[in-house]
């Protein structure tokens, strides 16, 4: 990271240009693609993404797993690695926590500064860099979490992301990190994923395998698989949301987890 291309911005957004010309050309072309519509989405992404029923029961979810694990109170220091408009990091800083979000696409932390200046949050800050770069020391964060990213990176580069946000950890820190699992979609999404596989022997980018699990967190210490979004959860919401909630915890573990839409993988840094 070239230091003296620094440039500061009025507000809580630091804008740290990214690396754009270094990095595997694979994975710089698909970065670029993703700044690219990214820009465009940023103004609708919440409203697309987070304001139907079944999505907010999903986050309530997400939220409840992530507090359980980082316990964000008072002098939590915690990374927000690709924050977007910064869904999580506002909920991490309402229990107490100081956040500091990292994105590629500066209209998205825009949003997001945007929605922590109506909150009057002073403890969240917000740098545009690459995840897979971070201008922070080693050892700086008490936790790390990276949520609907991965499914972006394709697998052969996903570990550049989780050795940097586990550097930056502190000894004893847990990262957690989201991947979307072949059942993203639910059964209709496992048969597409089927069908191309099948038709042109791939496998859909974005959708982590239980077989590729153990080389891609190899020498990293695992410490939990919380399973979130089970099929038809919005459905039984509908009803009640009470059995809805039930019905959705049984994914958190063993065997539900492995046919969830999406699970959290959740590894500690060596205490040391
Ligand atoms: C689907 S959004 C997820 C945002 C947020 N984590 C959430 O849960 O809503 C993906 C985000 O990844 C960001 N992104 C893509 N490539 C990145 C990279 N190499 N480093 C940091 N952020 C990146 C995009 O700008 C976008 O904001």
């Amino acid at each position: 990271m070239n230091r003296a291309s620094f440039q500061k911005e009025k507000g809580t957004v630091d804008l740290i240009p990214p690396s754009d010309h270094d990095g595997p050309p694979g994975l710089h072309a698909a970065e670029a693609r993703h700044h690219r519509s990214y820009s465009k989405e940023a103004v609708v992404y919440d409203q697309k993404r987070f304001e139907t029923f079944g999505e907010q029961l999903i986050m309530g979810m997400l939220d409840s797993a992530l507090r359980e694990w980082l316990r964000p109170s008072k002098g939590r220091r915690i990374l927000d690695v690709a924050a977007g408009t910064c869904r999580a990091s506002i909920e991490l800083a309402r229990h107490g926590a100081t956040v500091v979000g990292v994105d590629l696409t500066e209209e998205m932390l825009r949003q997001g500064q945007t929605k922590i200046a109506e909150a009057g949050i002073t403890t969240i800050r917000l740098h545009r860099a690459n995840g897979r770069q971070l201008p922070f020391k080693d050892n700086s964060f008490d936790h790390a979490i990276s949520l609907r990213f991965m499914h972006l990176i394709p697998l052969e580069f996903q570990r550049l992301f989780l050795n940097e946000m586990m550097r930056v950890l502190k000894p004893g820190g847990y990262m957690i990190v989201e991947f979307n699992n072949p059942f993203y979609g639910g059964l209709f999404g496992f048969y597409h994923s089927w069908l191309n596989w099948k038709q042109r022997r791939q496998k859909p980018p974005g959708r982590l395998w239980p077989h590729q699990v153990p080389a891609l967190f190899a020498g990293f210490r695992m410490v939990g698989r919380v399973g979130i979004r089970l099929p038809g959860m919005g459905r039984i919401a509908r009803w009640s949301r009470k059995w809805a909630l039930r019905y959705g915890r049984m994914a958190h573990h063993f065997p539900l987890n492995l046919v969830a839409g999406t699970t959290l993988f959740i590894c500690q840094k060596d205490p040391g």
